[in-house]
């Protein structure tokens, strides 16, 4: 078990630390009972590339919400078999879906903000419980920039919500140091960020955003940014 002091400890000790430095120490550090949680988005294909050097034998795992984008899907497969792994694709309890479906229909979502957490934690959260069992890390591809919501987060912190250690071996990076990443190692990505999609998620809450827009203004642009977050990164 790590106390919460062990874990500032290690981000001070790792501040210095390269990502790929900081994730061959933690994952040898938690070998067995870490993963990376990937929404197959710009970040998360860097940090594949580098596990699948490091320790291919790292578990990935993806949410499939089930209204993800096409190219998603492709993705998946074209990044399986480019590093020779396999995504773990979890899927929503079925019978949480359809009740809820039933109750408010197909695009809940654009009702309210209630409604849109529900489908939240539905099609993400709870598949996301499941993932966790037997794990004492998850890596994530959150950078600080990314959003107001992500300013206080750490490169290695305790994710109380959780109750799990939390990498975030991006978490100083900017935009354009991953896309240098993705160009130097000719990493798999996913098409749309070509056009217009910085950061994507379910197509109904997706959009493309206009130049010099905020990275995430494409995400739940109905809501306030303060809000837009899905419960996978409650603080
Ligand atoms: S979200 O919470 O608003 O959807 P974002 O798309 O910025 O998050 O992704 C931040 C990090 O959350 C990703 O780098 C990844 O670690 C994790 N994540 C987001 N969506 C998924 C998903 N569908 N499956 C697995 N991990 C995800
Ligand atoms: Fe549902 Fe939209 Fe959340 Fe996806 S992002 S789970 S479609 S509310």
């Amino acid at each position: 078990m790590y106390t919460r002091q062990d874990i500032e400890q290690l981000d001070r000790q790792l501040a210095d630390a390269a990502p790929e430095e900081l994730l061959r120490q933690l994952l040898a550090r938690f070998e067995g009972r870490v993963a990376l949680s990937s929404s197959l988005g710009l970040e998360d294909q860097a940090l594949t590339d580098m596990i699948a050097r490091l320790a291919p034998a790292t578990r990935v795992f993806t949410l499939d919400t089930g209204r993800l984008f096409p190219e998603t899907y492709r993705l998946i497969d074209r990044t399986n078999k480019r590093y020779g792994i396999h995504i773990d694709v979890l899927f929503p309890d079925r019978q949480q879906v359809e009740a809820m479906v039933r109750e408010h229909g197909v695009n809940l979502f654009y009702d309210s903000i209630d409604k849109r957490k529900a489908c939240c934690r539905a099609r993400k959260l709870e598949p996301l419980a499941r993932a966790f069992l037997g794990l004492d890390a998850w890596i994530c591809g959150l950078r600080r920039e990314q959003s107001v919501t992500r300013q206080q987060a750490r490169r290695v912190e305790w994710d109380e919500a959780n109750n799990l250690v939390k990498i975030n071996p991006l978490i100083d990076w900017s935009e354009e140091e991953v896309r240098a990443y993705i160009a130097a190692h000719d990493v798999p990505y996913n098409r749309l960020h070509d056009e217009g999609f910085p950061s994507i998620g379910c197509e109904p809450c997706t959009r493309a955003v206009e130049p010099g827009e905020d990275l995430r203004a494409g995400r739940w642009w109905w809501e306030s940014p303060l809000h837009k977050e899905c419960g996978l990164h409650r603080r």
